[in-house]
């Protein structure tokens, strides 16, 4: 059976971005794709580690945690990745992460699995910004056949676990089906 990772760059218990990513892993794991696919989704912030910084690599190396996430990262076919935009770009807490793991394999985050790109934001352009840079410099980390998805407007279109409008949700529907 193929093994999908799911995991959000936001470390609020309250995330939106959660919602929406355990929203389209629960389309996986319902069977509503009829493919052969189980979703695992992890919680970044059970996963410890410092703020990245040279001189500390060089004291204390990888910390464990990160070696142990990586590993997580090697045993999957394909990723789920959710993200909050912050400033218009990725926010810290997910970039310490990425950040971490590209020093564990020189560079490589995802080594040449599809990543299935997801954001939402209060605000009507979804964190669009945030993903379209993600999607101009994740193939260069080894993020192969990125397929994307936002959510605009999250709290006119998100409702106690599913999104309201139609439209959107077939287009999320489609998307996931196509990518698993
Ligand atoms: C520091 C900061 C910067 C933000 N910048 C943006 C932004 O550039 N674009 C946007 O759509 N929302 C922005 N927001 C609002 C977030 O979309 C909102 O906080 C959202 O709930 C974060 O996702 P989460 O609930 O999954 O953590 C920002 C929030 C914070 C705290």
């Amino acid at each position: 059976m193929k093994k999908i990772l799911a995991f959000t760059g936001s470390n609020s218990s309250k995330s939106i971005n959660k919602q929406l990513v355990n929203y389209a892993c629960e389309l996986i794991n319902s069977g509503g794709t009829k493919a052969e696919v189980e979703v695992e989704v992890v919680l970044l912030e059970h996963y410890h580690a410092p703020i990245y910084g040279a001189d500390l690599e060089e004291s204390m190396g990888i910390p464990a945690d990160i070696k142990e996430l990586r590993e997580k990262f090697l045993e999957v076919d394909a990723f789920i990745m959710g993200t909050p935009e912050h400033n218009g770009m990725v926010p810290a807490f997910l970039k310490n992460y990425l950040d971490w793991i590209s020093r564990v394999d020189e560079g490589s985050i995802f080594n040449d699995r599809p990543v299935f790109l997801m954001a939402t934001s209060p605000g009507a352009r979804g964190g669009k910004s945030n993903l379209e840079n993600l999607k101009r410099v994740l193939p260069y980390r080894g993020a192969k056949s990125i397929a994307s998805f936002s959510l605009p407007s999250f709290f006119d279109n998100f409702k106690d676990g599913k999104i309201l409008d139609n439209d959107l949700d077939k287009q999320l529907k489609d998307l996931i089906s196509n990518f698993v």
